[in-house]
């Protein structure tokens, strides 16, 4: 997995906001559309426009392998997770419903859900998560179902804690209770293994720019056979299909994608799924937890940094929150790149509520109180395990204050 080299003297640990570097095969799949097709997907019945067309269709295709999907066509393309999100949260929802999410959600579901709320269409509980792990308790999720509960919506894994919900047990709770579940993949999408038959979910909302190694301004939803019926559409459109119809086509997939394709992105998109599926997300699950391991490993008896999230390698994903007393996020994060060139985010990540569940919502510097939250270093498959031990002995370093006894080249 280590093929790709990132850019000299710098160590991109920022995975979980968007992926880098991507396959090469990403960026040739691009240019190849860019210099050879161009044309837009079903807009013309020419060789280009079918070249797009088939673009779009293998893409489906690929998506439905990777998550073992019933039908290509329910795969959608959406500009990003988010989209993905608030199609089916707006889409699905009624007046008079209630909604189940959990603390440690992403804005991304916390705010279309609370913009219902404020609107007085929808009700809704926030199921609160152990502080230490970051678990939500299916049972509580059971607990929490009542006769007007048409859709619980969780991250399958967080993108402060990077904690893996244990979705298949909440996803039969749901299919026993009647209640749509949507996963909201963001941080595991490429990183682990997803099945939505098995794991009984209904709406997939993926990012195609994180794990799945395609560019920003991709993402995709998947739409479970026959609910699609049952989903509102927000946005109607040209299709290139149908075009005698002055309604929205009824069928999968053109519903949903009124307008032209971001087709140049798919194209890359497809290839980084290719990628995947070539590898295989096992093995590229196994990959990201030996980082994790050695990055574990590494910060052992480093006792003035505190992690946030499970320490069970199978429990979580590459995304590690840590923190300093002290010492704030931002400030530790400026002289991991100052220093060492590694590039982290700090904040609260757009999930004010994991933070609100961990206690990291408070300054760790009182010195400078708007410098909240933790700072996040997000693994992804290019990253080798020097990369890893670089990343720890980096922290360590700071960590007891010394300064640095490694240098940004040593490792490369
Ligand atoms: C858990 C989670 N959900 C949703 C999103 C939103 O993803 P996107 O930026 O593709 O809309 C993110 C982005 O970081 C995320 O981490």
């Amino acid at each position: 997995m280590s093929e790709i080299r990132l850019s000299k003297n710098r160590l991109y640990l920022d995975n979980a906001a968007t992926s880098f570097p991507k396959p090469p095969e990403v960026l040739q799949a691009m240019i190849h559309y860019a210099e050879h097709i161009g044309a837009s997907a079903g807009r013309g019945g020419y060789a280009e426009a079918r070249a797009s067309a088939e673009v779009l269709r293998i893409c489906r295709q690929r998506l439905c392998t990777l998550f073992n999907g019933e039908n290509p066509d329910h795969f959608i393309f959406t500009l990003n997770c988010s989209d993905a999100l608030n199609m089916v949260i707006h889409g699905w929802l009624k007046p008079g419903d209630h909604a189940i999410c959990t603390a440690m959600d992403h804005n991304s579901i916390l705010r279309p859900l609370n913009d219902l709320v404020r609107w007085r269409m929808i009700t809704q509980t926030r199921i609160p998560a152990d502080p230490a792990t970051g678990w939500v308790d299916p049972q509580d999720i059971r607990k929490a179902i009542r006769p007007r509960t048409r859709l619980i919506a969780m991250a399958h894994a967080g993108n402060v804690a990077g904690t893996v919900q244990r979705i298949a047990q909440i996803g039969s709770i749901a299919r026993r209770a009647e209640v749509a579940f949507l996963v909201d993949a963001a941080q595991t999408a490429g990183h682990l293994p997803i099945d939505v038959q098995a794991q009984s979910i209904d709406f997939l909302a993926c990012p195609g720019h994180k794990g799945l190694l395609g560019p920003l301004g991709t993402g995709c939803l998947y739409i479970r056979p026959g609910l699609e019926k049952h989903l509102r559409t927000s946005r109607q459109g040209g299709t290139g299909s149908v075009s005698e119809r002055d309604t929205q086509p009824d069928f999968m997939p053109d519903r949903w994608e009124p307008g032209s394709h971001n087709a140049i992105g798919l194209a890359g998109l497809s290839e980084g799924i290719a990628w995947i599926l070539q590898r295989g997300v096992a093995n590229i699950a196994a990959h990201e937890r030996a980082l994790g391991t050695t990055f574990l490993e590494g910060l052992a008896g480093v006792d003035e940094l505190r992690f946030f999230g499970p320490r069970n390698m199978a429990d979580r994903v590459g995304v590690w929150s840590v923190r300093i007393e002290g010492r704030g996020p931002l400030a530790l994060a400026d002289q991991l790149e100052k220093e060492f060139g590694i590039l982290t985010r700090a904040g609260l990540h757009c999930a004010p509520l994991a933070h609100r569940t961990m206690g990291t919502d408070q300054p760790s510097d009182m010195a400078v109180p708007t410098d909240v939250g933790t700072t996040r270093l997000s693994f992804g498959p290019f990253n080798t395990l020097p990369e890893s031990q670089f990343a720890a002995a980096a922290l360590a370093a700071i960590a007891s204050r010394k300064t640095s006894p490694v240098s940004a080249l040593h490792v490369r």
